[in-house]
């Protein structure tokens, strides 16, 4: 098979003598003759050697962190679906959107911006690329401070830039509204939301998104607006809440359209380095190639912070609730067969209450008193530049660190109130066996890799995620 596409016989040759040298000197070796320019070019090659290395036990940490920054959670990128529904739009010249008011954590900034961006796709407009609200350094309960930052605050500026002209190549993207041509011509800007059109919609969102486009038109002719190419018109979307219904482009869509937006480049890195530690210390066998590695380990995301916590007083929500959340956790581990337990949290005290609770719950339990299970973060693990790199962080940073370690974790729960891990778990179900999210009565989402805690009944009120979230 490799030899058929080796037309030159001082390929052949080259090639031969790389392997000896692979075969004696492991793969540092691998990694540096892959990265001389004389074999850039031959993809071939470079399947070859990544199908040696699949035998090859301990490949580097620079080898693994590649591979690991690599994966493109749970796939790469298929832009056809995100095509189609572009190509239903007609983008016309003179239109400009920008994404207004963005804040809160990974999850809710995520869905602001990807609803923003569906409306500017349905109206037909280009895009200014969006920006964020800092969270306060002092109080993390306070997201919508005055600072306004840019979307490499959390997302990769580059990855949106070519995966939404990937998708959606009719709509034109500007870094800032002023480049827009004609911008200083421009006769309106206006200010609106996308549930506008539908104030009293369901929980599950607008009944007629189709139909958004024409009330948009209809909604610039009575206040007599035109789109004319030389006198633009500058929308801006503000925000409304989880109101588009992600179905309605059908199951392909929801399944690419989240993949615009990939994390910052340092905390993929700082994440890839993460699982490289968890594997060497625990000799979990991690594939790095893998979206998820059966029996590694248990992700845990426990959502107790302080924001957590105003958020969803405890009094009135069971599982903001520190004992309640850790049995949930404490059960799903027993169930799990993993002995590995790794904890998302931004609050270091509760990850060490969680982890006596748990040596605890597993003293008292016959059957699981041998299971020598650990419970670990991202901060034991890492060590010298790569610590200092975290905990230079902030708050909602180093959080995309652990969200990208829950991504692939072997099994995960995190509770129904935050779009973190629905995000999560929702993401992990296109890897389920299973199409529906859960058995009637279980709990709100559990499939074999992920549980979203408890039922409707366990929360005072729930926010349409299942509905309103592209994962
Ligand atoms: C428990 O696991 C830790 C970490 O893998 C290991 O160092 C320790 O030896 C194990 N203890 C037992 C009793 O297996
Ligand atoms: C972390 O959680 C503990 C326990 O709930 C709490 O006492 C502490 O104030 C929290 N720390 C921060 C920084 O929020
Ligand atoms: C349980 O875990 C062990 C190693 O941790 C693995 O070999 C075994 O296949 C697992 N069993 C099941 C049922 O997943």
């Amino acid at each position: 098979m490799l030899c058929s596409n080796i037309d030159r016989p001082w390929v052949a040759i080259m090639l031969s003598t790389s392997l000896i040298f692979i075969w004696v000197f492991g793969f540092r070796v691998h990694d540096a003759i892959l990265s001389t320019p004389l074999f850039e070019d031959f993809e071939n090659f470079k399947n070859f050697f990544s199908e040696i290395s699949e035998y090859q036990h301990h490949p580097s940490e620079a080898m693994f962190v590649k591979q690991a920054m690599a994966v493109e959670f749970p796939m790469p990128i298929d832009y056809r679906p995100i095509q189609a529904v572009c190509a239903r739009s007609n983008f016309r010249p003179g239109l400009l959107f920008s994404c207004e008011g963005q804040h809160g954590g990974v999850g809710m900034v995520r869905n602001q911006i990807l609803r923003c961006i569906r409306y500017a796709i349905a109206g037909g407009g280009a895009i200014v690329i969006p920006n964020m609200q800092l969270r306060s350094v002092e109080d993390i309960s306070d997201i919508e401070t005055a600072v306004e930052v840019p979307l490499n605050n959390m997302l990769d500026h580059e990855t949106f830039i070519k995966h939404l002209t990937g998708g959606c190549p009719g709509m034109k993207i500007y870094e800032h509204a002023e480049d827009f041509p004609n911008y200083d011509k421009k006769l309106n800007t206006l200010s609106m939301i996308g549930s506008q059109f539908e104030p009293d919609h369901p929980k599950e969102g607008l009944t007629h998104p189709r139909e958004w486009r024409a009330e948009f038109n209809r909604w610039l002719s009575r206040q007599h607006v035109k789109i004319l190419p030389n006198t633009p018109v500058h929308i801006k979307m503000e925000q409304s809440f989880l109101e588009y219904p992600v179905q309605d482009d059908g199951v392909a869509f929801v399944h690419e359209y989240g993949k615009i937006l990939s994390f910052r480049h340092d905390t993929r890195a700082l994440a890839a380095k993460v699982l490289f530690a968890l594997d060497q210390k625990f000799a979990l066998n991690i594939d790095p190639r893998k979206a998820i590695n059966a029996n590694a380990y248990y992700g845990a995301h426990l959502r107790l912070e302080k924001d957590a916590l105003d958020a969803w007083p405890p009094a009135e929500w069971r599982f903001s609730r520190m004992d309640q959340q850790f049995e949930q956790q404490f059960r799903n581990i027993e169930r799990s067969n993993l002995s590995v337990v790794y904890v998302a949290s931004g609050n270091q005290t509760v990850v060490d209450l969680f982890a006596v609770d748990l040596a605890r719950q597993f003293a008292a339990s016959p059957g699981l008193r041998q299971r020598n299970i650990s419970v670990i973060t991202k901060h034991g693990l890492l060590r010298g530049a790569d610590r200092e790199a975290l905990d230079s962080l902030p708050f909602d940073q180093r959080g995309l660190v652990d969200f990208l370690l829950m991504f692939k974790a072997s099994k995960f729960m995190g509770v129904a109130s935050s779009s973190f891990p629905w995000t999560v778990a929702l993401r992990r179900h296109e890897l389920s066996r299973y199409k529906e999210f859960a058995n009637e009565g279980s709990d709100l989402l559990r499939d074999e890799l992920s549980v979203i805690m408890g039922s409707q009944a366990d929360y005072p009120e729930l926010d349409p995620f299942l509905y309103g979230l592209w994962p």
